[in-house]
């Protein structure tokens, strides 16, 4: 018996978007981390799905997809483990996505809800073709390596849900070739930006995982707090303060128990009380940045960690297009 056999899968992409910050960590990375444990896990860079809302997109992907990865690996994302591998190195993903393109109805795809918002939210005149087929691609993603379970959240469930509905529409009209896969759903706490707003590079309020010990002090000194706290004499509520969204994360019990008593009774200022918080946050933080930077793009580095993920997972792809193929029959 192999290692990984009885294991169960686990399959999640990222769109390659660069640098990751303190919210995708929390958010999603530290969940694949800790499933490498239980699972046999699948992560990819989803670079195709990074050209659907701009094609012109393929210009950043390379040195994208660099950085995200170094974020993976800084996590602790472990190639010997897990299977890391790209979309686009893996082109069977495009023919399955054909062939499930066969087999669905626009409308599906017309009513899975990001279509609509990233529509509104980009103000795209005429979303291409491949935007809307999005979903249908990430069905391809999931099912070419017959995953059961799908780390994501919960604006991702309705493309999971599409997923099982496109599985059961394949196996019916062909062969039964695919399970349905489920959503793993990641309890993602609130991660505040520096400015009070949820953390987005969009906003550029956020913490990045590369970010040195002494950039992240500089962030986190002119944090927005309880705006009643104009004077150091004014008591605080923490209930109300980012910065103490933070200390729910990283800060001991008694530690953070202490600050919000000072808080509230104004015995501590914002700053010893940031002071608190960076005691807790920096250490976490040092140690992926430290792994992080142990990995070179190449040669011998994430490159070719890519490359050869991208080749195992490519072998998987071809059996299971083996079997698509046989399915679907469609040469003498
Ligand atoms: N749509 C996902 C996101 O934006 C990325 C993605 C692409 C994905 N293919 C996937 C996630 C397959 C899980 C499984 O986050
Ligand atoms: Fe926020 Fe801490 Fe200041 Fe209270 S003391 S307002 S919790 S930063």
């Amino acid at each position: 018996m192999t290692a990984t056999a009885g294991r169960q899968r686990v399959l999640s992409g990222m769109r390659p978007t660069g640098r990751l910050h303190l919210g995708n960590f929390l958010g999603a990375l530290e969940n694949w981390v800790k499933l490498q444990d239980e699972f046999e896990c699948f992560y990819f860079v989803a670079d195709w799905h990074a050209l659907t809302t701009d094609p012109a997109n393929s210009v950043q992907a390379p040195e994208a997809t660099i950085e995200m990865t170094a974020d993976w690996l800084g996590a602790g994302l472990d190639p010997e483990r897990s299977t890391i591998f790209i979309q686009s190195l893996v082109p069977e993903h495009a023919e399955l996505h054909l062939l499930f393109s066969m087999a669905t109805p626009v409308t599906w795809l017309e009513r899975v809800p990001t279509y609509k918002e990233m529509v509104d939210e980009l103000g795209l005149e005429s979303p291409s073709y491949g935007l809307l087929g999005y979903p249908l691609l990430q069905s391809a993603d999931i099912l070419m390596y017959k995953a059961q379970w799908v780390p994501v959240g919960v604006d991702q469930v309705p493309h999971v849900e599409l997923t099982r509905e496109v599985a059961r529409r394949f196996n019916n009209t062909w062969k039964p070739v695919f399970p349905e896969p489920q959503a793993k759903l990641t309890q993602i706490p609130k991660v505040p930006g520096t400015d009070g707003r949820k953390m987005s590079k969009s906003y550029d309020n956020a913490i990045y995982l590369s970010d040195t010990s002494e950039a992240i002090r500089e962030k986190v000194r002119p944090m927005i707090t309880d705006p009643a706290r104009k004077r150091r004499s004014d008591p605080g509520n923490p209930d109300i303060c980012p910065v103490f969204d933070l200390h729910r994360i990283f800060t001991p019990e008694a530690d953070r128990a202490a600050a919000a008593a000072g808080c509230r009774s104004a015995g501590i200022g914002c700053l010893d009380c940031k002071g608190v918080l960076l005691q807790h946050l920096l250490p976490p933080l040092a140690e992926i940045r430290e792994r992080r930077e142990r990995f070179p793009a190449r040669p011998r580095g994430m490159v070719d960690i890519l490359h050869a993920g991208s080749a195992r997972a490519r072998e998987h792809a071809r059996r299971t297009m083996d079997e698509v193929r046989a399915a679907v029959r469609l040469t003498p």
